[in-house]
């Protein structure tokens, strides 16, 4: 089986942000202790993935490049691609059309954060048919994607941002697909934003009976860095956790040896290349563990 390769989108014009996002992308902003993306690059870590695409805006790429390089300290791939205009969630695949090839993919939105038990991710991918979304409960459904199944948990129907939500599952901005996602993306026009939805490729896949949702439970945390509030309320979220169990959230080089993409030495190397500090002190401290 071709592995699956994983893009973290992460351009987008970030005005309701401004103006924190006045100098620099959202994604790159603090959440606690890391930059943004840090969380859903580990997110794909998590699920296996070694090979992945980082898209952003023409200004911000450069320092994505800076920030994560190519990802060999990491054990991984990390290419950049540049999306010039912020023209759709869906615009991924024209962009990533190079790096994909013939592979499937897994699409995270570099501002979704997730904590929990992840094994989710990776059964998804590993049982994906056409396209898997997810299905997670919110009081406040109209602000995202919304997602309507029957009682067979079988997709009904899909809405953007709709007034009236026929749901409370909101979808996170992670999704997975076959490498057909590619040419779903290519025969799509903008839709009223005058942008490539996402939905519209879902209802291809939905017209076609091959989309799957997969509903998220209590025990997996979505959080939210929508606005300046909801981006607080992420940092202290993670602040309570790490301080709770001194474990870190998105330590990518962490998550990178957990997952075997670096062996010890190679993680030894990764931490000794590191700045001193609280961040290089928490991954000497799990080398003297383990
Ligand atoms: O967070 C989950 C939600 O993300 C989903 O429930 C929605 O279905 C999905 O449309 C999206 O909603 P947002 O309102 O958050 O979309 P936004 O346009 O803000 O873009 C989401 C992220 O993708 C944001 O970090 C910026 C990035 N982006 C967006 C666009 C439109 C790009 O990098 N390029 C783009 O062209």
């Amino acid at each position: 089986m071709t592995p699956t390769k994983g893009i973290v989108l992460a351009g987008g014009s970030g005005t309701r942000l401004y103006p924190m996002t006045a100098a620099f992308s959202k994604q790159l902003q603090p959440v606690y202790d890391k930059p943004m993306i840090y969380y859903p690059l580990s997110t794909l870590l998590m699920a296996g993935i070694a090979d992945i695409l980082i898209i952003s805006t023409p200004h911000d790429t450069p320092v994505f490049q800076r920030l994560l390089g190519d990802g060999s300290r990491l054990g991984i791939s990390i290419t950049y691609a540049v999306q010039d205009e912020p023209r759709g969630i869906a615009d991924a695949f024209r962009v990533g059309r190079d790096f994909l090839g013939t592979s499937p993919v897994c699409l995270i939105l570099g501002d979704n954060i997730f904590y929990g038990k992840l094994d989710f991710l990776r059964e998804a991918i590993a049982s994906n048919v056409g396209a898997t979304i997810f299905g997670y409960p919110v009081t406040d459904p109209e602000r995202y994607g919304v997602v309507e199944i029957d009682a067979a948990g079988t997709v009904v129907s899909i809405e953007e941002k709709p007034p009236s939500p026929r749901s409370d599952l909101a979808i996170p901005g992670l999704y997975v697909y076959g490498p057909d996602v590619v040419d779903i993306a290519a025969s799509l026009t903008p839709g009223k934003r005058g942008e490539l939805e996402i939905t519209d490729v879902h209802r291809v896949y939905l017209d076609q009976g091959r989309l799957s949702v997969r509903q998220l439970g209590r025990g997996i945390a979505w959080l939210d860095t929508g606005t300046p509030d909801s981006m607080l309320d992420a940092g202290v979220f993670i602040h309570a956790i790490e301080k709770r169990q001194g474990l870190k959230i998105g330590c990518l080089e962490e998550v990178a040896w957990r997952q075997g993409f670096l062996d010890r030495e190679g993680f030894r190397a990764a931490v000794t290349a590191l700045p001193k500090g609280d961040y290089r002190r928490y991954c000497e401290r799990l080398l003297e563990r383990s």
